[in-house]
């Protein structure tokens, strides 16, 4: 081995970068290497959008697809890809027209948008301000005498209002279809249910996934692809029965979690949030919850199982894809802090840079969309249940006697029949008297019960619709892009010299195996050049440098995470092995040539390891 091989022999770890540098340094390296970088800079850029160059793109669908791994291909749900336009009705329903809104407030001086909560979360150390009602975060913002970050002007006083965060969009020429980027991936799943359910079926469980992109028109974008206007979700909506389905709990009964729940958050700060601990072994109040998958169902910590066996499940999945476990926690919503439509939502959050950001959400969405979508819509969003045995229950039923209605209730009457119909079906006890009181086009009436025609009938039933609830874990994959960017980033000393890289797992790294001819003459060159046309034909992702030093050759494929690098030496010409080379451990073995598909694939999936070969 030559003694440019093997200079790299001996890494010593060094100190964790500072938490203050930590994005900063990041930030350059993904610029510099290709990872992310702002968008559309040769028009002077916009806030909140990114390219990810040819590294990050590499990442990022990695990541996914070890994420379709896990959801599509081990959990076995199906997969579908939905428009990113929907129109109106859509959002409507949703509820995310009416409710999908941040807290803005416009400086008077220099008409600078600013997200409210956050001025206040910047400046009085309370996490999660958006959980806040209106009134008090404004009377935060004159307790506290915030000014404008941009010109420094009075905001006390200033009203706080809600903003809409969809982008809005015209279908076709002209104005009379209103669209909507959609701000979740999530609802293209759901509008589609009267049809996925047929792919099904129609038996539950069934899960649904898609990863796509979603879109919202941020107030302050801001800490790189952490809270950006365009992004990519992965999301499961896993249509379950509330009364009969459970999940496979006892797959993931022992995984370990670390939890915040809602009432230790409240308990800790009383308003006040505490900084970010760098570690998740404790918050810096000490009062996280360490528990198995089983104790937090078993001591109703996690209330919902279905929740519950997701965090399991993914937190091993956060681990493969290389997120530090002890920089990683789930965190459950405060009450005020809920989407409109979740009942109960934990998140999985990250820490970077000294703060913790939001990864994943986990929500319990019960039959809130469904539901909407099935009264705003003329299609089916329940599922038809068959009973194990046919049931005999009771049955009312009105038949209102129009030649009676007609006259009584003029233009009304067809109102009030459906009005009948209605209310016979959720409460056929208010019939019993010989009036009955029913309220249609916001109008009260009073029917003779007589003239209703109200009976009460036995009838055989062999099954009923449901509408099923929705367990949906979310996944941002920009973020986890970006945690795991983070995380991996590292430096030691190898040889006494400082290095810096990134310990991303084999499965994520964008680049598999470097390919380096020792030097590019005496047919060095050519024979490199067919072990990386072998490799690429195996299927690996390669990179091939011919360019400088072997050593500078290793730091460059270090720094973007390449697990393992192979040099073709003189002795290949001989001997048709090479050297391999591990990144973290910088140890190298000599592997026949004809061997090499067969031992990288052995070491990307960690079947052996560089000291075994
Ligand atoms: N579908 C959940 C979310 O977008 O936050």
């Amino acid at each position: 081995m030559s003694e440019d091989m093997d200079a790299d022999a001996d890494a010593e770890a060094l100190e964790p970068i500072p938490a203050d540098e930590e994005l900063e340094t990041v930030a350059e390296l993904a610029k510099r290497r290709g990872f992310f970088f702002p968008a559309s800079r040769a028009y002077g850029g916009v806030a909140g959008f990114y390219t990810y160059g040819p590294e990050g793109a590499a990442l990022k669908r990695n990541v996914e697809d070890a994420w379709r791994d896990l959801f599509v291909t081990q959990e076995g749900h199906m997969e579908i890809s939905a428009p990113d336009v929907m129109p109106e009705p859509v959002f409507e329903a949703s509820g995310h027209l009416d409710g999908f809104d941040d807290m803005i407030i416009e400086c008077p001086e220099c008409g600078t948008n600013h997200r409210a909560d956050h001025l206040v979360e910047d400046a009085t150390r309370i996490e999660e301000a958006e959980s806040l009602p209106i009134p008090e975060v404004e009377a935060l913002i004159a307790e506290y005498d915030l000014d404008c970050t941009t010109c420094g002007a009075s905001l006390t006083d200033v009203p706080v209002e809600e903003f809409n965060l969809m982008f809005e969009t015209n279908i076709g020429p002209g104005s009379s279809q209103p669209g909507y980027l959609r701000p979740e991936t999530a609802q293209g799943i759901f509008v589609e249910f009267p049809q996925l359910k047929q792919y099904a079926r129609n038996q539950l469980p069934f899960g649904v996934a898609q990863v796509g992109t979603a879109w919202r028109n941020e107030i302050s974008p801001r800490r790189a692809l952490v809270r950006v206007r365009e992004f990519t979700q992965a999301e499961l909506e896993h249509f379950v029965d509330p009364d009969e389905d459970e999940p496979p709990l006892h797959r993931v009964a022992d995984v370990e979690l670390t939890l915040y729940p809602a009432d230790e958050q409240e308990a800790d700060d009383g308003g006040e949030a505490s900084e970010a601990s760098r570690t998740s072994s404790d918050s810096s109040d000490g009062k996280y919850v360490t528990c198995t998958v089983q104790e937090a169902v078993d001591e109703n910590i996690v209330a919902s199982d279905w929740v519950a066996y997701y965090l399991g499940l993914a937190r091993d999945w956060y681990e493969r894809v290389g997120v530090d476990m002890d920089r990683f926690r789930y965190r459950q919503h405060l009450s005020g802090e809920l989407a409109h439509y979740a009942a109960d939502c934990w998140d999985a959050e990250a820490e970077l840079g000294g703060d913790w950001v939001e990864i994943t959400g986990f929500a319990y969405r019960s039959d809130y969309d469904l539901s909407k979508h099935g009264a705003h819509s003329d299609e089916e969003f329940t599922l038809f249940k068959q009973y194990d045995e046919p049931k005999t229950v009771e049955r009312a039923t009105v038949d209102p006697d129009m030649s009676v209605l007609g006259p009584e209730f003029g233009g009304d009457a067809g109102a009030v029949q459906e009005a009948l119909n209605d209310l016979v079906e959720r409460d056929p006890d208010a019939f019993d008297g010989e009036v009955v009181e029913v309220e249609a086009d916001g109008e009260s009436y009073e029917v003779d019960v007589e003239h209703t025609n109200f009976a009460r009938e036995e009838v055989t039933e062999s099954g009923e619709h449901i509408t099923p609830h929705v367990v949906e874990p979310s996944f941002g994959i920009g973020r986890i892009v970006y945690t795991v960017l983070t995380h991996a980033y590292d430096r030691d000393l190898v040889d006494g010299e400082e290095r810096a890289f990134l310990d991303l797992p084999p499965e994520v790294a964008p680049t598999t195996v470097g390919v380096f001819p020792l030097m590019d003459k005496d047919g060095l060159g050519e024979r490199a050049r067919e072990v990386e046309a072998d490799l690429r034909q195996a299927g690996f992702a390669v990179a091939y440098d011919d360019s400088g030093n072997i050593g500078r050759r290793y730091r460059r494929q270090d720094e973007v995470g390449t697990p393992y690098c192979v040099t073709v030496d003189y002795e290949s010409l001989e001997d048709d092995t090479v050297t391999v080379r591990e990144r973290d451990s910088t140890e190298q073995a000599r592997v026949d040539i004809e061997e090499l598909p067969v031992t990288l694939t052995a070491l990307r999936t960690g079947s052996t390891d560089i000291a075994d070969l």
